[in-house]
């Protein structure tokens, strides 16, 4: 519900996208890391952005700013423009850039929400457009994986990319450890390495892949969605770009992990796993040190997406 308000608090989750077999289609809200920002209306007119110094650090230019563009974006539909109107936000992040845990996209919620809320726009198919042109502005293209379970919360699947049609499934019980190295992925990069066309077979295997994934999140059944963990799409030809891959998801798998894949275009990767998820998580970093890069892991859940803190 988007109440209108003159300052607003938007907490922002990470995310999980591609989910497996769902490249630029499913997505997994995640509880944590979230992105904290503060949005208040100014008599200056246009967009003003100061970053949080106890958090990491983000383009200041309103053009690069993923929040701010996709703030602009509301501004736009609400009929205000930045000429009359004055935003001033500021921006906790806590979702490391270049992770590949969404962290252009949880800004890009912020600011559409914010704006929304601000703003009195309280369509929320405008508000996924408005964060999927912010996306757009830092991945070169506009997908909705991220900024989806983002919003939404939970599992959602992209059906109509076009008419902003999504499918959300409730979150489920369910623990994933996520572990991310100390490499910085640019998106718009790892975009180009996709290849343009697929074997048949390939697209054959990723229906298969998608319906059990589908199937798995709503009967709660990890061993299916672990099966299903598969991806002709991104992960062969992105895995290269993750100094220690094979040898961390030797080492989760080793340790119990139900299955292993890259998050977004990387370079966190996540395990699914009925138990063990800290020793899942200490192998993942154990094998990323074995290839000489410093990790960290944390053990995290689904979250119920962006919302309007205060
Ligand atoms: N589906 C997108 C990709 C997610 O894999 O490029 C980017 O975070």
């Amino acid at each position: 519900v988007i109440v209108l308000k003159s300052k607003v608090r938007v907490e922002s989750p990470a995310t999980i996208a591609n989910f497996g077999p769902g490249y630029d289609t499913f997505g997994l809200c995640l509880d944590r890391p979230v992105d904290l920002v503060d949005m208040e209306r100014s008599s200056k007119p246009g967009i003003r952005i100061e970053i949080a110094k106890n958090g990491f650090n983000v383009p200041i230019d309103p053009a690069r700013n993923t929040a701010s563009v996709a703030a602009q974006q509301i501004l736009k539909i609400s009929g205000s423009s930045s000429k009359s109107v004055g935003l001033k936000m500021k921006m906790l992040k806590k979702i490391r850039p270049g992770s590949g845990l969404g962290s252009s996209a949880a800004s890009a919620v912020a600011g559409a929400l914010g704006a929304a809320a601000i703003l009195g726009v309280d369509d929320v198919k405008e508000v996924l457009k408005a964060a999927s042109i912010g996306e757009g502005a830092s991945s070169g293209a506009p997908h909705l994986d991220n900024v989806s379970p983002c919003l939404f919360g939970g599992f959602t699947a992209v059906v109509d990319p076009d008419g902003f049609d999504v499918l959300q499934i409730e979150p489920l019980d369910m623990e994933i450890v996520v572990c991310l190295p100390e490499i910085v992925i640019e998106t718009a990069k790892a975009r180009k390495l996709i290849p343009k066309q697929l074997p048949v077979r390939s697209v054959v295997s990723h229906v298969g892949w998608a319906s059990g994934m589908i199937v798995g999140l709503n009967n709660g059944d990890i061993d299916l969605m672990a099966a299903c963990m598969e991806d002709d799409i991104a992960v062969p030809v992105r895995k290269r770009l993750i100094k220690g891959y094979e040898s961390a998801r030797k080492a989760a798998l080793g340790a119990g992990a139900s299955s292993f894949s890259i998050s977004g275009s990387g370079p966190a990767v996540f395990s699914l796993a009925k138990s063990k998820h800290d020793s899942i998580g200490k192998a993942m970093v154990r094998g990323f040190a074995k290839a000489g890069v410093n990790s960290e892991f944390f053990v995290t859940k689904p979250g119920t997406g962006a919302r309007i803190v205060n």
